[in-house]
């Protein structure tokens, strides 16, 4: 882990529990807008990505709360949690019982706060800090997607992936909000939750967060 990055992140955030789900602490920030700034100014990037990895965001608090009332999904097993921003859903996931949890995001900044935060749970998660939606799907029992339908890029990538994960074997667990972009027709409903975000990041504070499972490929399709 790049000791300035390392100090970058522990630097702009708190670690703390997580709303709704106070057993995680994570290291979070307060504000959006002044940490986007630091981060262009670090990085010397004025197109930095915005600091996805600081907030738990409404698909991953989904996943969360779905593991911790049903760890029977990854129990006993290993996880790639796809997009992994603060690395929630990985520790989510090494809670409810995974032997091994792999959080992938192509954010350096996130590469460090997936390790500061599986630490601080008295985990471990191994990162992989690269695109993997071109490579084939991952060694691993269930992927998890938490909150990756809000850009139109991203999510034409996704569900192909997934989709392909799929057939191979791999469960596939993903968590949303009602993102614009949700394939909605392409998965199943496995549950709601009320999950409290901040109104930093969304028009509203209590927002919907639901899982879903894949729908199973059309054989006539
Ligand atoms: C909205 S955040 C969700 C983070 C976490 N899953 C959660 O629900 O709290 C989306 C994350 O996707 C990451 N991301 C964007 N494109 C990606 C890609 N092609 N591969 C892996 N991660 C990506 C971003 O860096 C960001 O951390």
């Amino acid at each position: 882990m790049a000791a300035s990055t390392r100090s970058f992140v522990l630097r702009h955030t708190r670690l703390r529990p997580v709303p709704g789900l106070e057993e995680i602490r994570l290291h979070l920030a307060d504000e959006v807008l002044p940490l986007w700034h630091a981060v262009q100014v670090e990085t010397r990037d004025p197109d930095a990505a915005l600091p996805y990895w600081a907030f738990a965001w409404g698909g991953g608090l989904a996943i969360a709360r779905y593991l911790g009332e049903h760890p029977e999904p990854v129990a006993g097993k290993r996880v790639f949690d796809l997009a992994s921003g603060s690395g929630l859903c990985a520790i989510a996931a090494l809670r409810a019982g995974a032997v091994e949890a792999t959080g992938a995001d192509i954010d350096a900044f996130a590469a460090v706060a997936i390790e500061l935060n599986a630490r601080a749970d008295g985990h471990r998660v191994t990162v992989v800090r690269r695109d993997v939606l071109d490579e084939e799907p991952p060694d691993a029992d269930v992927i998890l997607a938490g909150d990756c339908w809000y850009d139109a890029g991203l999510a034409g990538r996704v569900l192909p992936w997934l989709q392909r994960a799929r057939d191979r074997g791999i469960d596939v667990l993903i968590g949303d909000p009602g993102r614009r972009y949700l394939p909605a027709d392409a998965l199943v409903e496995l549950a709601a939750y009320e999950v409290r975000t901040t109104t930093e990041l969304e028009d509203m504070e209590l927002k919907h967060g639901r899982v879903y499972g894949l729908r199973e490929a059309d054989p006539d399709a």
